[in-house]
């Protein structure tokens, strides 16, 4: 079954030129018909040179940006129809976010950062207690989860967004090179919780990554270039 289906995705942003005479505003074909099919359980990984576009790809897909056109259904869902309320909902409920530059909350402490999603769906607070212990303990930060983000290192920091991505089960896990600021032994060891859950619970990964050893772990290898996305054809170096 289809779960996630993006057909025509077209979003272009505007670039300020400066030229004699007055302003200029062009604008920019970042995506130019970007079209996919995931089925559930799916994972795919996305390459791409720096630039090509991959998270604003990300964020239409979780709704936190809108394309100029094009259609986009999840789980069957047309989500650019819907309402901003209703398309934050969904996201809350079955979407897990792991960006590129974690977004944690610099105010909240590691175990706040994770408990927040989890606690904005589910009222008991016990329950929330427990599913914070646990995946503390899953990303290895059981000692640190009293630290406030600017306490923690960088590799801390995106083991704490992943955590806070996974703790509601979201049936869509859209993840923006969660490995890039790990070292080779903790991006292996993340990558290999973030392929058993998705296994267990039928998480349907969509993984932007540089790195080979995570792409090779997906269902299928696509790129995104000049707007638009493929299937991988023979080795990319870059
Ligand atoms: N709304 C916007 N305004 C200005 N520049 C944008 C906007 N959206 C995207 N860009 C630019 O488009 C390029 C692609 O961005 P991004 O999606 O982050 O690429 P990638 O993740 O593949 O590196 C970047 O240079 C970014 O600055
Ligand atoms: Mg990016």
């Amino acid at each position: 079954m289809c779960f996630v289906r993006l057909e025509g995705l077209y979003y272009h942003y505007r670039q300020r030129g400066q030229r004699a005479g007055g302003q200029q505003s062009q604008a920019v074909d970042l995506l130019d018909g970007v079209s996919l099919e995931v089925k559930r359980g799916e994972v795919v990984a996305i390459l791409g040179r720096s630039g090509s576009g991959k998270s604003t790809l990300l964020n239409l897909i979780a709704g936190i940006d809108l394309p100029q056109r094009g259609r986009l259904t999840i789980g069957g869902e047309n989500t650019l129809q819907m309402s901003e309320q209703a398309r934050t909902l969904l996201r809350r409920r079955h979407i897990g976010f792991i960006y590129q530059s974690f977004n944690l909350i610099d105010t909240l402490t590691a175990a706040e950062n994770i408990a927040l999603v989890a606690e904005l769906n589910d009222h008991h607070s016990e329950l929330v207690d427990a599913k914070v212990d646990h995946w503390l303990e899953a990303v290895g930060l059981t000692a640190k989860a009293q630290h406030f983000p600017d306490q923690l290192s960088g590799g801390e920091q995106q083991r704490v967004a992943i955590a806070r991505a996974l703790v509601h089960r979201p049936a869509l896990l859209l993840a923006d090179e969660p490995t890039g600021n790990l070292d080779a032994a903790t991006g292996g060891q993340i990558l290999s919780q973030l392929q058993g859950m998705v296994r267990d619970h039928q998480t349907t990964l969509l993984v932007v990554t540089h790195s080979l050893a995570v792409a090779q772990t997906a269902d299928r290898i696509l790129t995104l270039e000049q707007g638009q996305l493929s299937e991988r054809q023979g080795d990319f170096t870059w």
